[in-house]
């Protein structure tokens, strides 16, 4: 049964934040300043178990949703993330499971996601220069450990590999070139983002933004691409081919280009929050119906009543002012 908001747009995809946590401190997601020792995040019997998690998959799948995304903070920092996905992989109706990593433990985990029954997956990684990515993941890990998880996904058959990288002005903007060429050719598919206001502690402002147009041209002039249809209505990345024929790229266009028109994508937070737009300030809090003994029924109705509601059009309407507004970051909740 299919449920559609205030915009009819149907409900298709959840993405899971399975933890608050991460072993990096890009600066543009959970700056050390904000994110430090003292940081408190979530404790343990807070966090939805994975039996939880499942149930509540099972409950989406069952109201339209086809496509399940991993992600945090960092999924693969949670313990025995093979469980879960083994869980997710067993449920009915579902057409796609994948995840999104920073790549750093992946070498270890690639094989015993993919037996557990991860479709595909897709990784961070925003500069091959290595002083400019440590300084954007601000742990000193280098390039090569995410290369090498990349390398384990591909080895263990997680197809198709996409590779995100944000870009920020006067940042990582002069790697961008470098980052398409290396890709190019492999198969794996390259999507840049532009640089978004989301979460409050980031320090956003339009000035370091990249706009998509402008990344277009700069990879064109050396690597010349052209526009490719949409896999599907609503794809997030605007996609682009080499003219040689060599394969795609993508780009994430949020600021200059919003794409809300389509957005038919729910998020559950890590302690059982459902948020219905990446930039909300608050979401709906699933996990007390779900421990007060709430039956699939009751929940499949709670969630019903929170997405048919549903108004955001937030990257459509962003202007000066909403900038300043209060909003979950987005290491809680994931991209
Ligand atoms: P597939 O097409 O399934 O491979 O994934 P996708 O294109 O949805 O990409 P992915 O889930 O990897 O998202 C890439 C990035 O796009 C995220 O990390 C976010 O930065 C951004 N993004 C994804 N969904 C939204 C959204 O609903 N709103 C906004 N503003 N940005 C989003
Ligand atoms: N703007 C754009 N993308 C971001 N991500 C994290 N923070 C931001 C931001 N402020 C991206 C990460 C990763 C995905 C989970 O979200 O780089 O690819
Ligand atoms: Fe961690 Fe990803 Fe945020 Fe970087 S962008 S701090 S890898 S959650
Ligand atoms: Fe969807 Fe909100 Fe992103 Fe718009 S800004 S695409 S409504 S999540």
């Amino acid at each position: 049964m299919a449920v559609y908001d205030s915009f009819q747009r149907p409900l298709r995809d959840l993405r899971i934040s399975v933890t608050d946590r991460c072993n990096f401190r890009c600066t543009y997601c959970m700056p050390k300043e904000v994110f430090g020792p003292d940081h408190a995040f979530l404790q343990r019997d807070e966090l939805l178990s994975y039996e939880e998690i499942a149930r509540l998959a099972r409950i989406f799948v069952n109201l339209g949703v086809e496509k399940i995304r991993l992600t945090g903070g960092e999924p693969l920092v949670r313990r025995d993330l093979p469980e879960l996905v083994q869980q997710l992989a067993d449920t009915d109706g579902l057409k796609d499971l994948t995840l999104t990593t920073n790549g750093s433990l992946l070498r270890r985990q690639a094989r015993a996601l993919k037996d557990a029954g991860l479709q595909r997956i897709t990784v961070s990684l925003d500069s091959l220069d290595n002083d400019v990515f440590q300084r954007m993941n601000d742990v000193g890990v280098p390039v090569e450990t995410v290369l090498d998880g990349i390398a384990a996904a591909d080895e263990a058959g997680l197809h198709p590999i996409k590779v995100n990288a944000v870009v920020e002005r006067g940042v990582n903007d002069h790697t961008i070139v470098e980052l398409a060429r290396h890709f190019k050719g492999t198969g794996k598919i390259l999507r840049f983002i532009e640089f978004m206001d989301v979460g409050n502690t980031n320090g956003w402002n339009m000035e370091r933004v990249v706009p998509a147009k402008e990344i277009i041209e700069r990879i064109n002039r050396e690597l010349p691409i052209e526009p490719a249809t949409p896999n599907y209505r609503g794809e997030v990345a605007k996609r682009w081919r080499y003219v040689d024929g060599s394969g795609e790229i993508g780009v994430i266009s949020s600021i200059t280009q919003p794409f809300c028109g389509d957005c038919t994508r729910i998020r559950l937070s890590p302690e059982g929050e459902l948020f219905t737009c990446l930039f909300a300030a608050r979401g709906f809090d699933i996990r007390s119906l779900i421990r007060r003994g709430a039956t699939d029924a009751e929940l499949g109705e709670a969630i019903g009543k929170v997405w048919r509601v549903r108004a955001d059009r937030y990257s459509e309407i962003r202007t000066e002012a909403t900038v300043p507004l209060e909003r979950v970051e987005m290491s809680h909740i994931g991209g």
